[in-house]
């Protein structure tokens, strides 16, 4: 019996299997629509055999974008557009989820192949940026942002709370807040980019409120029913690192009593200078922690890509969902592949029947 092949249920939603893919921007959008492209790459990956995709960061704001190239949430023409991503999604037999987020002092940057870094503010694509405080990520992104006002942080709640109530009419059932990263949210709770001296910042109450505020202004417009999940970056890897684990796990278990199903365990991302441990499966001890001490189910990602390792992460009970990312760039058969590896006698569980079938048949001629 493989773990990883058991079916995850959260809430009224069923996962066929414990793999899913995360959020992974594809810097391929105009004005935040989706398009062929984003159709054709997220129907591969539904029809792949994963449980879960979810669709990458899509602004909830045009400013919240990363790059001019990301999705956006933030009108119906884009609902629209992602409506079709969804359904593509579900027509493959995976769970369509989508994670909106706004990228704060981290967003008017190039995407990666062409520099990866702010976009210079006398260019006509750049914008202006928003953050907690006036201060600047840094290295490749160093443009200082413009503190945000009382209104600013009212006005980006209630963009989240329309981004959602869009994502769910567009047909996604599960839905991750991007909480992770350096972006907006993150920015708001770490000490590196909030200086403030108002009620959004300051102590942990403070530094907490922005996010605990969005959560529970999401949670009263998306469904009761379905999944509302997190990626939150739970450790910086700057040597303060048992201090702001454990500020995280508190905020986690309030994020719980707010409403909140499911984290998705990332790392903060909020300064260049921190010393990430890259390694297979580095941060599932840490999100195995998270777990038992915030006691809601979770997920991580970062180089977990044999099947081996994510089997032994799920049948540990260190992770609930393996979230398996670049592979599926590479492979977005993955899952099938992985399902053959770790003997999983039934394959049709994992693709749909017009694929399984033949293969199968295949298979016994071979
Ligand atoms: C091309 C690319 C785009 C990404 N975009 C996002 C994103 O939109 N949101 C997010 O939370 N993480 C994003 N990530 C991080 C991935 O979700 C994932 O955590 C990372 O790739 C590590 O997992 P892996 O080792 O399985 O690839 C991105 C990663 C890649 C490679």
């Amino acid at each position: 019996m493989s773990a990883l092949f058991s079916p995850f249920k959260l809430k009224s939603v069923i996962l066929k299997n414990r793999i899913a893919v995360p959020p992974m921007c594809q810097y391929s959008a105009t004005d935040g629509l989706a398009n062929d492209w984003h159709l054709g790459h997220y129907a591969s990956l539904g029809r792949g055999g994963a449980g879960l995709v979810i669709v990458e960061a899509t602004g909830v704001a045009p400013e919240g974008r990363i790059s001019p190239a990301c999705l956006g949430l933030w009108n119906d023409d884009q609902a629209a557009g992602l409506a079709q991503v969804a359904a593509a999604i579900k027509a493959g037999g995976a769970v369509p989820g989508i994670q909106i987020g706004h990228a704060g002092r981290k967003a008017s940057a190039n995407v990666p192949w062409e520099g990866d870094d702010h976009i210079p503010e006398s260019d006509p694509r750049a914008w202006e940026t928003i953050s907690p405080s006036p201060v600047a990520f840094g290295a490749n992104l160093p443009r200082v942002p413009r503190e945000m006002t009382l209104a600013d942080i009212e006005r980006v709640k209630a963009d989240f709370v329309a981004a959602a109530r869009r994502a769910r009419e567009a047909g996604f059932e599960w839905l991750e807040l991007h909480f992770a990263h350096g972006y907006l949210a993150q920015s708001f709770f770490s000490p590196h980019a909030n200086k403030r001296t108002d009620a959004y910042g300051g102590d942990f109450a403070g530094r907490g409120r922005f996010l605990l505020e969005t959560l529970s202004a999401v949670r009263e417009v998306w469904p009761e029913n379905l999944p509302l999940t997190a990626r939150f970056g739970v450790i910086e890897y700057d040597g303060s690192d048992e201090e702001t684990l454990a500020e995280s796990i508190e905020l986690i278990r309030q994020f719980r009593a707010r409403g909140l199903d499911f984290v998705n365990v990332s790392v903060n991302f909020s300064t260049p200078d921190a010393n990430v441990p890259w390694g297979p499966a580095f941060l599932s001890p840490v999100a195995a922690r998270v777990k038992r001490e915030a006691k809601l189910p979770v997920a991580s990602s970062w180089n977990i890509d044999t099947p081996a390792l994510a089997e032994h992460t799920v049948a540990t009970g260190q992770l609930d969902v393996v979230m398996i990312g670049r592979v599926h760039l590479a492979n977005p058969y993955w899952t099938h592949e992985a399902a053959h590896a770790l003997h999983v006698d039934r394959p049709d569980w994992v693709l749909p029947a017009p694929y399984a079938h033949w293969l199968e048949r295949y298979k016994r001629n071979a």
